[in-house]
């Protein structure tokens, strides 16, 4: 990817933030032009031609780069130019990227970030294996950053696995179905946007204090961004989400929306309730139409509210303990961006 590219994809985000001082606007592009180049040089440190375009493929397809930026931000609580940033920001990408791969064997996605996924074109046993790889290189970064980096990295990724591998096997017989989803997001997507924030003030020596209030605030921002992604699998088109459109449907992943229609007994619920209870997931027609009733149900208003608790909880997080200014505002209007997403 051209580092003009990675200029506009930066911008995109960073300018929906709309912050008000142009100086940190202006780091935080330069910040992730830098954090584009070095992702790209760690694919070709692969050493190996096909390992390097197997793992390159999602890295160079793009996303939000939501987390590089999370850890652009966070590293403008101490001194953004500190040496270790940009390493930590390219980390907190790797290891993303090594859970998408592991996530779409999963899930048997065909598409991820608006290209076919590693295991459509390799195959299962290469799509993990090279995940493997790019969690193991980010292992490697995180030994050249800060002595905190190691064991950090090492819990994210272990709340990754087990986050992935509790909503896999489902909740225990006696276990309350909403807190084990909870549960999972928080393993499965929250731990690494709040280790991405994390590990940038702790790079760029900001405050304990300040250190501990993002990793906070990373923790609830994360779980509205999943609830926010459940929802974007339910309203969303395929084109736009660069996936397939009710894949947790269609794989019987019991997404936010869908627990509530199967935990809240409305009777008119009760057609969608039968599609739902199909262990096996949902094709063809009753898919679609699991999709419609889904669309309509209350569970999705109710959903919203359940992110937007989420998203107060990671502004008091932010409230209570980081100084106002522009990384501040900039993290404030993160959760609208959660809140508004569309992709
Ligand atoms: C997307 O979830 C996937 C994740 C948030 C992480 C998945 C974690 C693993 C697969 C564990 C293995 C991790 C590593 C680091 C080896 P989703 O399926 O809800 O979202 P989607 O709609 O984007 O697919
Ligand atoms: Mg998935």
């Amino acid at each position: 990817m051209s580092a003009l590219t990675a200029r506009r994809r930066g911008r995109s985000l960073i300018t929906r933030l709309a912050v008000r001082e142009k100086g940190l606007e202006r780091r935080i592009l330069r910040g992730l032009e830098q954090v584009e180049t070095r992702l790209q040089e760690c694919a070709r440190e692969a050493d190996d031609p096909r390992l390097a375009a197997v793992v390159g493929h999602l890295i160079t397809a793009g996303g939000k780069r939501l987390r590089p930026l999370l850890t652009l931000l966070g590293a403008e609580f101490g001194d953004p130019r500190a040496p270790g940033v940009i390493e930590a920001a390219v980390l907190s990408e790797l290891v993303h990227t090594a859970s998408l791969h592991h996530d779409d064997v999963m899930d048997e996605a065909l598409t991820r970030h608006g290209v076919s996924s590693v295991n459509a074109r390799w195959g299962n046993t290469v799509a993990v294996r090279s995940g493997n790889w790019l969690l193991a290189k980010a292992a490697q970064m995180s030994a050249g950053l800060t002595p905190e980096a190691v064991p950090l990295q090492a819990d994210a990724s272990e709340r990754l696995v087990r986050g992935q591998v509790r909503e896999l096997v489902g909740p225990a017989f006696d276990e309350n179905h909403m807190s084990h989803y909870f549960d999972v997001v928080s393993d499965k997507s929250a731990s690494l946007i709040s280790l991405s924030l994390r590990l940038g003030a702790i790079q760029a020596g900001a405050p304990a204090r300040v250190c501990d209030a993002l990793a906070v605030y990373g923790e609830h921002l994360g779980v509205a961004f999943q609830i926010a992604d459940d929802l974007l699998d339910v309203t969303s088109s395929s084109a736009d989400l660069g996936k397939e459109q009710g894949k947790d449907l269609a794989v019987a992943v019991a997404s936010l929306p869908v627990l509530l229609v199967l935990d809240g007994g409305r009777p008119e619920d009760e057609e969608l309730r039968t599609l739902l209870s199909d262990p096996a997931g949902l094709s063809g027609e009753r898919h679609l139409r699991a999709l419609t009733l889904l669309r309509r149900s209350e569970a999705m208003d109710r959903a919203r509210v359940l992110m937007d608790e989420r998203l107060a909880r990671a502004r008091s997080a932010l409230a209570d303990a980081l100084p106002s200014g522009a990384p501040y505002e900039a993290l404030d209007a993160l959760c609208d961006f959660v809140a508004n997403r569309t992709a």
